[in-house]
């Protein structure tokens, strides 16, 4: 298409957007509306191949000093020629000789040293354009969340991390590093153990979690493979793990706070069931695995162990079951209570919700006293003797949210898993009022069995 092209040598089908400028004249005393009118009535519009704008690549400035270099160049071929000449002719050389060379010295110097700031210019022009062009890019396949995370060389891990100077944590899978990207965000790297067989929990973590976005699940930004090296880079989140909150004697959140958490994770797990294209099971579902942004808000991370499988299955078959012990569903060890399903991280959102009401471990075998050794066993003996539960400063809100905390928590532990009730009802229990929940019977089992027939 050019410019003699006629509007009938267009196909029917392509559609043109412009912008077209219009000047109007002697609009002096029109209202909009006239001006409006006047438009209405129908715009001539005229093809002018002339008035396109070539725009022309400012090359003078580098011819130039191409120019000005030759100069010099021929300069100082003709002064080393001269100088033969006299050389060969006999003249007497040292009378010619130190000015000569002085002026030759200079200019060699001169010329030398413009050619090295030419050089420098250049690779710093350029640089800055690559650099510009990095960041744009990966400011671009962050704030496409549908993409695969970016991927980074291990070069450029150790640049992100300060030679991985900082360290976070460590994991059953690896380390965690803090780290900072170019444009300014922090982020945590994981660097896995070199053992990680044939990579396939990395590939299931990336693939997982490079497809999802839910604001209870920790966003993963980028990912490094190079030869053995593995390492994930997630958001970083400023607060650390709900474990240190729980745990800790002196834990500054509230029971509202912990509340929230609660109900946060549990969303961020109904959104891996059911709210992807894909039904995510987590597996690994523990305090350690939660993670708190700046406002506490909670996010689950570790998807090492998450299967994908399509949303009509409900019932999967795992080759190994894994997971941490103390919140590993029982069906992952008795063959005979039914398949493993997405009721296993029902049952591990159970562990860990005792464990938060409990603030303490579930199994603590130096408990003070034996009954408390098991905290579900004994938190449920409790109720049945309409006991209080026993808390500092309780206020009767507070109390509520306990026991519906509590009691949410005892469906969710019930060993088979027919009996437990999904992501979505746990969430409704725990939306609703303490009253209308019905307190399910005794069937979980003591994990110490657990653990004891695990090997
Ligand atoms: N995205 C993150 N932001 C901030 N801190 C993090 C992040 N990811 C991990 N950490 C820190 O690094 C620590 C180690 O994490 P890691 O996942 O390796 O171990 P873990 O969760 O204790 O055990 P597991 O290997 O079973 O998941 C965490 O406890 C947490 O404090
Ligand atoms: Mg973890």
């Amino acid at each position: 298409m050019d410019g003699g092209t006629p509007p009938s040598g267009l196909h029917p089908a392509c559609t043109v957007e412009a912008r077209v400028p219009i000047s109007v004249h002697n609009i002096n005393g029109l209202s909009t509306f006239d001006i409006y009118k006047k438009l209405m009535m129908g715009t001539r519009i005229k093809w002018d191949l002339r008035l396109i704008n070539i725009v022309i690549l400012d090359w003078s400035s580098v011819v130039n000093t191409l120019l000005s270099f030759l100069r010099l160049l021929a300069f100082v071929a003709i002064c080393i020629l001269a100088y033969v000449f006299l050389f060969l002719t006999g003249e007497p050389i040292i009378v010619i000789q130190i000015p000569f060379l002085a002026i030759t010295g200079m200019f060699l110097i001169r010329t030398f040293l413009g050619i090295c700031c030419f050089i420098a210019l250049v690779i710093y022009k350029l640089r800055r354009r690559h650099l510009s062009v990095d960041d744009a890019i990966e400011n671009f396949l962050q704030s496409q969340i549908n993409f695969m995370p970016i991927r980074y060389s291990y070069a450029e891990l150790k640049k992100i991390t300060g030679d991985f100077k900082d360290k976070l944590g460590e994991g059953g899978y690896g380390t965690v590093f803090k780290g900072k990207l170019r444009s300014g965000k922090f982020v945590a790297v994981k660097l896995l153990k070199e053992s990680k067989g044939n990579g396939q929990d990395f590939i299931n973590e990336v693939a997982t979690i490079g497809r999802i976005y839910h604001v209870n699940v920790v966003e993963l930004v980028g990912f490094c493979v190079e030869g053995e090296k593995q390492a994930l880079v997630y958001d970083f989140m400023t607060n650390g793990s709900l474990d240190k909150f729980i745990f800790s004697t002196n834990s500054s959140l509230s029971w509202q706070k912990m509340f929230e958490i609660a109900v946060g994770v549990g969303r961020g797990i109904e959104y891996l069931h059911n709210g992807c294209a894909m039904k995510i099971l987590h597996f690994d579902i523990k305090p350690h695995n939660i993670l708190l942004d700046e406002n506490f808000n909670p996010k689950l991370s570790d998807f090492g162990l998450a299967k994908l499988h399509s949303v009509d299955d409900s019932i999967i078959s795992l080759t190994a079951a894994r997971g941490t012990l103390g919140y590993m569903a029982p069906e992952l060890f008795y063959k005979n209570l039914g398949g493993i399903s997405y009721k296993a991280d029902v049952y591990s959102f159970g562990m860990m919700l005792m464990e938060i009401v409990g603030r303490r471990k579930n199994l603590n075998t130096s408990a003070d006293n034996s009954s408390q050794i098991y905290f579900p066993l004994w938190i449920y003996h409790q109720f049945e003797l309409g006991e209080n539960i026993e808390l500092e400063n309780m206020t009767e809100n507070v109390n509520k949210i306990v026991r519906k905390m509590i009691i949410v928590a005892f469906w969710c532990i019930q060993t088979k898993p027919i009996h437990r009730p999904t992501m979505a009802k746990v969430l409704k229990m725990l939306e609703s009022e303490e009253e209308l929940l019905e307190i399910p019977p005794k069937s979980f089992l003591f994990s110490v069995d657990m653990s004891c027939n695990d090997e």
